[in-house]
């Protein structure tokens, strides 16, 4: 079962020879896909990639070749089972697991696409037959970069989620396993591959997985036993100078490709004099995680979440057909596409957003760090800062700092403060009181302060003062991260703010890092969407971790799951759902208690009944996902809950 070559290779050579034997016995089959000739209704015309479609006609035009019943089996639309309670999806082994000329002749239908997993660090292990000790070395070495990650199939940037069945070692002899890598993936570079896998998943009753980036800090894509769509290759971007839907916005857009990241939207913006709204790291998938999972992003404090900029969804939905999202089309859709989380609703091939003018005025300040202060000035530096929140937000800035004690020290460092819409002259009166009061505790700081016209510009200065811009180190096994969003009445109101405080400074003070935003993307357009509630009414979004130990065993990883409950016990009750608080969905803790209110706010009632009427079947699972309380993963004491194991109906 093992001994296939390389992933590309082995495919190609089962199809082939199975392809072959097939072809006395009946015509091959031909790829599924049709170049349709109508159009989009979303107000901008289809990529090519999304002209072609698998229509009812092209099941008709296969089965005249007298192979109707096993084609539409096999892909036929809006079939396949529903599950009851404690049933699950086929696993491999399973009698039910599609045969291997199934998935023979449905390799044929994707027109070679379909890739069968060879794990990403196969060569560091003699039992895939790839072994190979310099190719292990570099995998090893590439393992923290993301983009090593985002250019393979099934791999993903955060193995505890994976279940560390294959990481890059030094002992060829260890056991590699396919853990919660999805078992096949197909290439996606049309719709029609969308529609294809996706049918086949649904008719076969196998779990389905979307990859893009594989940035995903919880997991969602990954999954034991699964068929994936890799969307990583689907690059295209235009830009639309009079973009009219059939909402109420007309201007400046850009439709963005499914597998395009945040740099690239960037720097497309920006070739057209616009900006556009996505997050930091550059490396993250803009149309899929970034935009369903809310998206904040440093412009927010001007135009709010990056899921407010969304004007129109292409999607394959769970029936296997391709729609338009949009104001004026599927309306409920489109508003949960908004911020009701990645792998929920749809395969998202494109996404039209909309751009703001390119000549804005940013300011970049970084802070060096302040670690020869005494605890109690350093304290009182923090507190000094967080006061600030509210006029800052409502200044429209952002910043990004991280707080951390190391080697018996605090540091301070903030890399950047961001100023949208401000000169030098604002962000100094803005800042002026701050670093008046920080210089009378003694904490001297020398801020570069630098403006640019643009925001591509600001955004390449450095984020970080140790990394280039917007790389992040990835592929760690080392920390459990979560978050907490504050609302504004946790800075605003004095005895909530003090109640903040010794939250924070508790957390502090037990030797535990901050990484943190001062951010207020309200609903500056105004908009109607599915983004969380609790994103509209906060001043801080702040993260944290619980260590794992290197190779931590099972119980460890229970534990750490334990301390980073306890850990966030206190900024829970500093910021209850029930008073406005809550978690970004896209960078939690999958433990999180009663994730429905602190991921989704209000929206939580509405997104499930938009869930229940486009995926009944439950074809769309991810952890955390709204509406998957209804199905687990038995992970058989992993120690958390990875995506390694078969996925059942509750
Ligand atoms: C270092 C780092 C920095 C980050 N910074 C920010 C930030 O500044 N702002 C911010 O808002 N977020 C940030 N994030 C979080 C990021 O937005 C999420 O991790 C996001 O889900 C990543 O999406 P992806 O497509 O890149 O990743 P994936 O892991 O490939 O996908 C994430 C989820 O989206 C689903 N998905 C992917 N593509 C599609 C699609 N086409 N259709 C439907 N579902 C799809 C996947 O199934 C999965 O559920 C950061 C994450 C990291 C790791
Ligand atoms: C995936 O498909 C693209 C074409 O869309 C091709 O360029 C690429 O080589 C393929 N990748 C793999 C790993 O098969
Ligand atoms: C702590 O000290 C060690 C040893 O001197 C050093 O390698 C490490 O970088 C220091 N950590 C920080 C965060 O300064
Ligand atoms: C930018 O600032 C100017 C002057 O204060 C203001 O008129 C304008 O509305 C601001 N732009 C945005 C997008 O907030
Ligand atoms: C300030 O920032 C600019 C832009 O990043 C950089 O060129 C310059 O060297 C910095 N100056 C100091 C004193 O750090
Ligand atoms: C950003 O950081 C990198 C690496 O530290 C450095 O080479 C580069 O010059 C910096 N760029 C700017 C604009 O400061
Ligand atoms: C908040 O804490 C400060 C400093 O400890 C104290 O002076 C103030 O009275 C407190 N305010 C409230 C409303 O509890
Ligand atoms: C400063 O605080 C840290 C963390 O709480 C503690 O370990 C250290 O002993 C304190 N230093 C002093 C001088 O009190």
């Amino acid at each position: 079962m093992h001994s296939h070559i390389a992933r590309v290779a082995v495919v190609s050579l089962i199809l082939s020879v199975v392809g072959a034997r097939r072809l006395d016995l009946r015509k091959p089959t031909r790829a599924a896909i049709t170049r349709v000739n109508t159009d989009s209704v979303a107000g901008a015309p289809w990529f090519e990639y999304e002209k072609l479609q698998l229509t009812s006609d092209d099941l008709d035009g296969l089965s005249t070749r007298g192979s109707k019943p096993k084609v539409a089996g096999l892909i036929g639309f809006d079939v396949g089972p529903e599950l009851q309670p404690g049933e699950c999806r086929t696993f491999p082994g399973d009698s039910s697991w599609p045969s291997e000329s199934e998935w023979s002749d449905f390799g044929d239908l994707l027109s070679g696409s379909l890739i069968q997993t060879v794990p990403v660090a196969a060569p560091c292990y003699k039992d895939w037959g790839v072994y190979n000790k310099e190719q292990c070395d570099a995998i090893r070495g590439s393992f923290p970069n993301p983009y090593f990650h985002e250019a393979d199939p099934t791999s993903t940037m955060w193995p505890i989620w994976q279940g560390r069945s294959c990481l890059p070692t030094d002992d060829p002899d260890a056991l590699c396993t396919l853990g919660a890598y999805p078992v096949y993936a197909v290439n996606v570079s049309n719709v029609a591959h969308i529609q294809t896998a996706l049918n086949f998943a649904r008719n076969k009753n196998l779990r389905f997985v979307i990859k893009n980036t594989g940035h995903c800090y919880l997991g969602k894509s990954n999954g034991a036993g699964a068929l994936s769509v890799w969307m990583h290759n689907l690059k295209d971007i235009e830009f639309l100078p009079d973009y009219q839907g059939g909402g109420s916005y007309r201007g400046k857009a850009l439709k963005v490709g499914a597998g395009v990241t945040v740099r690239e939207v960037y720097e497309a913006a920006h070739r057209h004099g616009v900006s556009a709204l996505g997050g930091i790291c550059e490396s993250v998938g803009y149309a899929g995680g970034y935009i369903a999972g809310g998206g904040h992003t440093p412009l927010s404090g001007l135009y709010g979440m990056g899921a407010d900029q969304a004007l129109a969804f292409e999607v394959v939905t769970a029936d296997g057909r391709f729609v338009t999202a949009s104001e004026s089309s599927n309306p409920d859709l489109y508003w949960a596409l908004q911020g009701g989380g990645g792998s929920t609703y749809g395969v998202v091939t494109s996404v039209v957003v909309r751009t703001s003018q390119g000549a804005q005025c940013h300011v970049d300040v970084q802070f060096r760090d302040v670690s020869t202060l005494s605890n109690e000035t350093f304290f009182a530096g923090i507190r000094v800062y967080l006061e600030y929140f509210v006029p800052f937000t409502d200044a429209g800035t952002y910043s990004y700092f991280s707080i951390i004690f190391a080697n018996g020290t605090f540091s301070f460092q903030m890399q950047p403060f961001f100023a949208p819409n401000h000169t030098i002259d604002s962000f100094n009166r803005l800042t002026k009181p701050l670093f008046d009061q920080w210089e009378a505790l003694g904490i001297s700081i020398t801020p570069n302060t630098t403006f640019y016209e643009e925001f591509l510009p600001a955004y390449n200065d450095n984020w970080s003062m140790s990394t280039p811009v917007g790389e992040s180190i990835v592929g760690g096994t080392n920390t459990l991260p979560s978050n907490r969003l504050f609302p504004r009445a946790n800075f605003a109101d004095p005895a909530k703010f003090n109640a903040t405080w010794a939250a924070v400074a508790q957390h502090l003070a037990a030797g535990r890092r901050i990484i943190g935003y001062h951010q207020a993307p309200q609903n500056r357009l105004g908009v109607d969407n599915g983004v969380s509630s609790v994103w509209r009414t906060v001043v801080a979004f702040l993260i944290t971790g619980a260590d794992i130990p290197p190779d931590a065993t099972q119980a460890q990883l229970r534990q750490a799951g334990q301390d980073i409950n306890d850990m966030m016990g206190p900024w829970r009750d500093a910021a209850p759902a029930s008073e406005g608080g809550g978690a970004y969905l896209n960078e939690a803790n999958v433990l999180e208690p009663g994730w429905q209110a602190s991921f989704y706010g209000e929206r939580y009632p509405e997104l499930l009944k938009i869930k229940q009427r486009w995926d009944p079947k439950g074809i769309f699972y991810a952890t955390t996902g709204v509406g998957s309380e209804s199905w687990e993963v038995r992970t058989q004491g992993q120690g958390l809950p990875t995506q390694n194991g078969r996925l059942c109906r509750l």
